[in-house]
């Protein structure tokens, strides 16, 4: 099976996903888009209002920063894969817990295995935490983390850009590093 036929197995098997309760309340599962051989990937938390509307990743608020940041060094969001680390929304976007998150995390792994990306960016606490273990954000943004077969890359969620001002210059640093 060709690496393109297997993650549209992944997304199939993600939009009829009953691992976890919040299949109940979702109006879409949203696997996430992006090309095969992308080289950064990147991982939010979980969809939100308009992503479960759409069934597509990052199309609100959060994802207007992020193309925003995206830009900033170069690149369009059809270059990059861009998916969060739960694939359904949280009732009202509470914090994904710890159930969902291991429900959720064999499809993310999955993608990652298929897509092979050059650097996986992890856009926030519930990402990082997730995947690298627990790591205050604010200490970790900025840098990068040799994991397994993945060179990881830490930020903060574009949705704390949104709110605070000061936190979207140190996103924009951040991907400057992230660009060189
Ligand atoms: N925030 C996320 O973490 N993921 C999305 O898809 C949208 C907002």
């Amino acid at each position: 099976m060709s690496d393109q036929h297997q993650l549209e197995r992944i997304a199939a098997e993600i939009k009829t996903c009953t691992k976890c309760p919040l299949y109940k309340t979702r109006k879409n599962a949203v696997p996430g888009e992006g090309p095969i051989n992308a080289l950064l990937m990147f991982i939010g938390e979980a969809p939100g209002a308009k992503e479960d509307e759409l069934g597509r990743p990052f199309v609100g608020r959060s994802g207007e920063i992020l193309v925003e940041l995206l830009e900033s060094i170069c690149l369009t969001r059809e270059e990059v894969f861009i998916t969060s680390i739960l694939k359904s929304r949280p009732p009202k976007n509470r914090t994904p817990s710890y159930s969902e998150i291991a429900a959720c995390l064999p499809y993310l792994e999955s993608q990652m295995a298929v897509i092979r990306p050059k650097i996986v960016v992890l856009l926030g606490g519930v990402a990082i935490s997730s995947i690298i273990g627990p790591w205050p954000v604010k200490e970790a943004h900025g840098k990068f983390y040799e994991g397994g077969d993945f060179t990881f890359f830490m930020t903060y969620h574009p949705a704390a850009a949104l709110r605070f001002p000061r936190i979207k210059e140190v996103m924009q640093a951040d991907f400057q590093v992230l660009r060189n």
